[in-house]
């Protein structure tokens, strides 16, 4: 599975603290089938100061440590980055890098509060040719009273990504709540861990791929985990599945593990 969504690099966020953290998120994603993963530490002017240079070499740093271990997990660069009003032109400039040097990023609005005119940045960002990927709107507190925000920027070509904890019910009720109805809306694109340590939000994607497998289905399942993941770090076309019903009568509920062992055993890209 391919996992474009973690905080695995030490030390330049809330995430992962140190190089043995690190190592033991990825043996961990590894042993839950995750064989390639994107590093995305938070890029926050005044409070995570990461640049597509520093994370560039963390990544490096870090798939060094890897190799030495002998864990196989691949990375590849990216980041968490969070909503400004300059994001067109940081990402133009390169100073934020998107996933893999794709046009997709990670497009992270604040958890509390709706922006203003967001929607009109996600509409520039659009027309510059970006894809933006908005993450766990399911976790935002607004989408309560929003969802028609949500429903806007999937409509303008946003792509949707849940947490998978989300999806088990680690977040809570209202995230699950928010993640069944977006999944059974058919409005999401890809499952990623966000994980942030090896104790606290432990890496792993298998238990919500088996709950999606149950919910729509395991050809959508493969779908969130590994095909448009894949194609995203390829940069090849991915449009939003917006507003196609992925509910699909029928998914029996035993045996997903052994039907979805193409998940878990993708190897390359
Ligand atoms: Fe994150």
């Amino acid at each position: 599975m391919i996992d474009l969504h973690s905080h695995i690099l030490p030390g330049l966020d809330d995430g992962s603290s140190s190089v043995a953290e690190s190592l033991e998120m990825a043996r961990l994603a590894v042993a839950d089938g995750t064989t390639h993963m994107v590093c995305t530490p938070h890029v926050m002017p005044g409070v995570y100061q990461n640049d597509t240079a520093s994370i560039e070499q963390a990544v490096q740093a870090l798939e060094q440590e890897l190799r030495h271990a002998g864990i196989p997990l691949a990375l590849y660069v990216g980041a968490d980055v969070h909503v400004t009003p300059d994001l067109p032109d940081r990402l133009k400039l390169g100073k934020v890098p998107t996933l893999n040097r794709s046009r997709y990023f990670l497009f992270e609005p604040p958890h509390h509060i709706l922006p203003p005119r967001l929607e009109d940045l996600a509409s520039r960002l659009t027309n510059a040719g970006y894809v933006p990927i908005l993450t766990h709107p399911e976790r935002l507190t607004w989408i309560k009273s929003n969802y028609d925000v949500i429903e806007r920027l999937n409509a303008l070509g946003c792509l949707i990504q849940l947490t998978a904890d989300s999806v088990i019910g680690a977040f809570g009720r209202t995230a699950l709540y928010y993640s069944e109805k977006l999944l059974d809306e058919g409005r999401v694109d890809i499952i990623a861990s966000d994980t942030h340590g090896a104790t606290r939000r432990r890496p792993g994607l298998s238990q919500a791929v088996v709950a999606i497998a149950n919910r729509c289905g395991e050809d959508e399942a493969y779908n969130m985990a590994v095909k448009r993941p894949g194609a995203i770090l390829q940069n090849q076309l991915v449009a939003p599945i917006g507003k196609v019903s992925a509910k699909k009568s029928g998914a029996s509920s035993a045996g997903h593990f052994g039907g979805l062992g193409r998940l878990f055993k993708s190897g390359s890209l």
